[in-house]
């Protein structure tokens, strides 16, 4: 062999090792490719109840088992995005074998750039600063938008659910163990609100005014111009569950709120728990006051800067 094809075919053989190097180390951007385990992927799906009226994003695709699994198993439409074209053709063809190439796409795209708009589910197993980058914008989707994660947080937005799988055969990331995380956006329910709801024989003036802080609510209530204790009231997409407890001990009454919020109308059911007894009424609360809403992250301490 003449030196130059020596060389020549030297250069070739460099160019496959760095290309199966390459090639070791899939996914292309912000993160390696590292697949969810099929058992968490069914864990995800369950935790965030998909069905076929929903809309699933899968931020970094990877081989599409997020998307093609909610095709085929629940009939859910959607799509994921990647960087990575060797991953995304991988996707595509299992869509292909799978039978679901009518509900499940995959499409090249940074996925920062994604538009989120027709998404109910958003999937991802992504590093947490990729997360809390992306929690802005998720915030700003339709209220009651899922968005399931795998082993990373979302940063200040404590999740609304989560569960923790036994995985032997992970063996990258956290090994043995997966973590899901699921988070609804939650609405606005910030504000002054105003009720007269009867129950029991009598008409109970509810005043309440909530600060929010992602989903938990906090603030100070009234019943019949007397002070009223805020217990575990939160946002749920458009849910807002808070209970009211007066008086103390024995004599302590509580008031259990369970609602859903459209616009300025808070409505649902009050249940009051006096000792034993039980009493329930519809009530329908009217915001009279905007409050104070804060979906972003803390400031960083001075000393930090
Ligand atoms: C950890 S894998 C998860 C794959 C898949 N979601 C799963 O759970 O099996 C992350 C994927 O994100 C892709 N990725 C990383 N940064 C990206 C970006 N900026 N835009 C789109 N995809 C990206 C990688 O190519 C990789 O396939």
């Amino acid at each position: 062999m003449s030196k130059r094809s020596a060389a020549w075919l030297a250069g070739w053989i460099a160019l496959g090792a760095l290309c199966a190097v390459a090639r070791a180390q899939e996914g292309v951007g912000d993160v390696v490719y590292v697949p969810t385990p099929q058992t968490v992927v069914e864990a995800m799906l369950k935790m965030a109840k998909v069905g076929p009226n929903d809309y699933l994003i899968d931020l970094g695709s990877g081989d599409g088992r997020i998307v093609v699994t909610a095709a085929k198993k629940y009939g859910t439409r959607g799509f994921g995005v990647d960087l990575d074209t060797v991953l995304l053709k991988r996707a595509h063809e299992s869509a292909k074998r799978e039978g679901v190439t009518d509900r499940a796409n995959f499409i090249e795209q940074n996925l920062f750039e994604t538009d989120l708009a027709q998404a109910t589910v958003i999937t991802s197993y992504l590093l947490p600063e990729m997360n809390e980058k992306l929690r802005p914008k998720i915030l700003k989707l339709k209220p009651g938008t899922r968005v399931v994660a795998h082993d990373y947080h979302m940063g200040e937005w404590r999740p609304d659910d989560n569960d923790t799988l036994v995985v032997p055969e992970k063996t990258v990331g956290n090994p043995g163990i997966s973590y899901i995380f699921m988070w609804y956006v939650p609405a606005n329910a910030a504000g002054t609100w105003q009720a007269a709801v009867p129950v029991a024989g009598q008409t109970l003036a509810v005043d309440v005014s909530f600060d929010q802080r992602f989903q938990m609510l906090s603030g100070n209530a009234q019943i019949n111009q007397r002070p009223a204790q805020i217990q575990g009231a939160r946002v749920k997409g458009e849910e807002v569950t808070f209970w009211l407890v007066t008086g103390s001990g024995a004599g302590a009454i509580r008031h259990e709120f369970n609602g859903k919020l459209q616009g300025d109308t808070l409505t649902g059911i009050l249940r009051v728990h006096a000792g034993k007894k039980v009493g329930e009424a519809q009530f329908s609360a009217k915001r009279t006051a905007p409050g104070k809403l804060d979906l972003s992250a803390a400031e960083p301490p001075a000393a930090a800067l």
